[in-house]
């Protein structure tokens, strides 16, 4: 298929490259002309396991062969079981509700919060959530979503949310009112720019949602699922949401989110509060299976610890080589980033033209996040390519 009729018939909500990808192998992803692109955007933040993993394979053709891809959450399927127990385990969570995307986990979370806040006291549904965050398109999760150019022309948008700096206690403080019920965070932001929260800030979230009734979520879509080198950020931080969100991996690769709760968060909804005709079909719950058994062995985790610190000290020498192209380095585990002094924009086309593929992250930081499995010769080459861009253009 020719990118001319990719042009014509699909809307234009996405600035897209110009190569047509028909196949994927380990690190790499395959034109339809054949050449190879050494892949670190992993689907920004989805494929954990690259291309043609041999689990996940199996998992997923498990399903397919027994024939039940989906059959309503009318009923129960045994796969969806399954993910339930074992994600929430692995996330140090209690229950789950399953859905399809991160905006769609989101947007569970949200009206999750406002039914919490409505049961406490009247009209309790304002949430705060942070500037520069990212949460999603659909209409709630882009409403907390702190970016003015997500919400530009989309009036009117929800009321009751309010948008506090993030790593500012004193800011989300300021803007707490007897009506809030939730604040919403990202561990780290990661479409913001790979900014990682401060250690402090999230335990002062965490103390002012007990001490005011309020539920603490987090926004994990793109930093869980193993990405920060243990299965979910937060347990790096060691401080625990009463809300959490996942997706982009969750499945490895098969369209999956989920919202997971644990103590009061627990009983909020009940039967007709929500559903999602799709979440929690076996298809995207085999591919859940399959990450939470990985995820689950230590050694997966330990890799992804190794092979971040790895990137980021590659990452530190490049910023040292080039002191006016770059300014700093940012990140944890395989989410990792470059701020730069010139559009990133510029530096991820001369990338893709020597087959690499990376992406930018707010306005001016060049994100890397490789699948999980990706070794160390794989960020040799990677980050030669960068070098040679950064030399072509300084
Ligand atoms: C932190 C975060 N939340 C939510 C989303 C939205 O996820 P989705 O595109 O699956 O709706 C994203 C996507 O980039 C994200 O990074």
């Amino acid at each position: 298929m020719s990118i001319e009729e990719g042009k014509q018939y699909l809307l234009d909500t996405y600035a897209q490259v110009p190569v047509v990808f028909a196949s994927g192998e380990g690190m790499y992803l395959i034109a339809e002309d054949g050449s190879r692109y050494l892949d670190f955007v992993g689907g920004i933040a989805v494929n954990a396991l690259g291309y043609q993993d041999p689990g996940l394979q199996r998992a997923i053709e498990t399903v397919v062969r027994r024939g039940l891809l989906h059959c309503s959450n009318l009923y129960y399927n045994s796969e969806a079981i399954a993910a339930a127990k074992g994600l929430t385990a692995l996330a140090g969570m209690e229950r789950v509700f399953f859905c399809n995307s991160g905006a769609e986990a989101n947007e569970a979370a949200l009206k999750l919060a406002r039914k919490f806040g409505n049961l406490k006291s009247p009209k309790r549904s304002h949430i705060i959530s942070m500037v520069d965050s990212f949460h999603g398109r659909t209409y709630g999760a882009i409403t907390a979503t702190g970016q003015s150019k997500y919400h530009a022309n989309f009036d009117p948008l929800p009321t009751g949310f309010s948008y506090a700096c993030f790593n500012d206690l004193d800011s989300v403080k300021a803007l707490v009112t007897d009506k809030t019920c939730a604040i919403i965070v990202e561990p780290i932001q990661g479409e913001g720019g790979i900014i990682p929260a401060d250690p402090a800030f999230l335990k002062g979230l965490r103390d002012l949602c007990d001490e005011l009734g309020m539920l603490l979520i987090y926004d994990e879509v793109q930093t869980g699922m193993g990405r920060c080198g243990k299965p979910f950020a937060y347990q790096v931080y060691g401080v625990k949401p009463d809300v959490l969100t996942a997706a982009k991996a969750l499945a490895g690769g098969i369209p999956a989110g989920a919202m997971m709760t644990i103590g009061k968060a627990n009983t909020v909804f009940q039967p007709g509060d929500h559903a999602s005709t799709f979440g929690g079909n076996a298809l995207a719950c085999a591919g859940i299976n399959e990450m939470v058994s990985r995820l689950g062995d230590e050694s997966f985790n330990e890799h992804v610890r190794d092979m971040g610190a790895y990137l980021h000290q590659k990452l530190e020498a490049l910023v040292a080589k080039y002191p006016t192209l770059c300014a700093a380095t940012r990140g944890l585990g395989l989410i990792q980033g470059i701020v730069l002094t010139i559009t990133p924009r510029t530096v991820v086309d001369a990338c893709f033209a020597k087959g690499l593929l990376v992406l930018s992250a707010g306005s001016n930081v060049l994100r890397f996040v490789p699948p999980l499995v990706v070794g160390r010769a794989e960020i040799d080459a990677a980050l030669s390519i960068v070098d040679e861009v950064l030399e072509e253009l300084q």
